[in-house]
């Protein structure tokens, strides 16, 4: 069991709590091998860099910072469901952990990694929620020359549960129509800018030339992302994790939230380590499940 929130004078030298956007507090890590910045509500890496490297995290001029607001960009963590909640019209999209505090439960260097863990359990209000059951969630944030995200879920209920879990992971390219996506192929996907429910099959690398919202299922292998007009590109590793969601809003749809530049869309592109629907984590009572998401910048 993960202790109280580490006092100030117990965090390595590399890690700062300070005040960040909107005043909402923000874990600063400078370690050897790598620079984030993680918010203590939802947990919510917004930055991450190896050391001497530019951000690999795509985070919106308009983000909003207010306490239960959503940030735009960065990595939020959807639990316990995905995208508008199946019955319940009136619940927050992707669950309630990324609008919550979790708390600062650990923090400490480890060779030139640092390595942070966040807590949340369920409260009265999440008991209330749509999704009412008793959880332990322990999110591991090992910031390095890769970043390693390790969300581990225990039913802490005397029934079983069945939830939805995405690392909502904005990466940054220099343009989105110069940019791919592979590791999907052949693989099945819910297209859901089409709308429909049927499964479509990836051919080679995803390609983005319009609104792109495509839920791989059944899918398990790494991704690699390829900005080509950069030069660069990032590698996600996956364990736990049956689905990958890849979404890039484009013009119309960026225009139409007021926390995304309408110029931006063509700076972002989500490749998200999950797993929903068919693929979502049925737990009994005492038992526990973890996806991890490991991303490494590749020049
Ligand atoms: C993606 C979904 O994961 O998140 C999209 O596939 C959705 O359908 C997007 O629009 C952003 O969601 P939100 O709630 O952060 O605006």
């Amino acid at each position: 069991m993960l202790s109280e929130m580490p006092e100030p004078s117990s965090l390595p030298p590399s890690v700062r709590i300070v005040p960040g956007g909107g005043g909402l507090p923000v874990a600063r890590v400078r370690g050897r091998a790598g620079v984030a910045e993680v918010y203590l509500q939802g947990a919510h890496v917004t930055a991450w860099a190896p050391t001497g490297g530019r951000s690999a995290l795509w985070m919106s001029s308009l983000s909003r910072y207010a306490p239960g607001t959503a940030l735009r960009g960065g990595v939020p963590i959807c639990f316990p469901w995905f995208g508008p909640h199946a019955s319940d019209p009136t619940a927050p999209a992707h669950g309630f952990a990324r609008r919550v505090d979790w708390q600062l439960a650990a923090a400490h260097e480890e060779g030139d990694d640092v390595v942070l863990a966040f807590r949340l359990t369920d409260t009265e209000a999440t008991r209330s929620s749509a999704w009412p059951h008793r959880f332990e969630a322990v999110y591991t944030v090992t910031v390095g020359s890769r970043l390693t995200l390790s969300l581990q879920v225990t039913n802490r209920d005397s029934v079983p549960v069945l939830f939805e879990e995405a690392l909502h992971t904005y990466l940054s390219v220099q343009d989105i129509r110069a940019t791919t996506v592979s590791g999907l192929h052949d693989a099945p996907f819910i297209d859901r800018v089409a709308g429909g429910t049927a499964l479509a099959r990836e051919a080679g690398p995803v390609r983005f030339a319009a609104e792109t919202d495509r839920m791989y299922l059944g899918t398990r292998t790494a991704t690699t992302v390829t900005d080509g007009a950069a030069g660069r590109s990032v590698a996600i590793e996956k364990q736990g994790s049956s689905s990958t969601v890849v979404w890039n809003p484009w013009a119309a749809k960026a225009g139409a939230m007021a926390d995304f530049g309408d110029d931006e869309w063509t700076g972002m592109v989500c490749v998200e380590t999950c797993n929903v629907r068919a693929d979502a984590v049925r737990l009994a009572p005492g038992e526990s499940h973890t996806m991890t998401a490991v991303l490494e910048v590749a020049r």
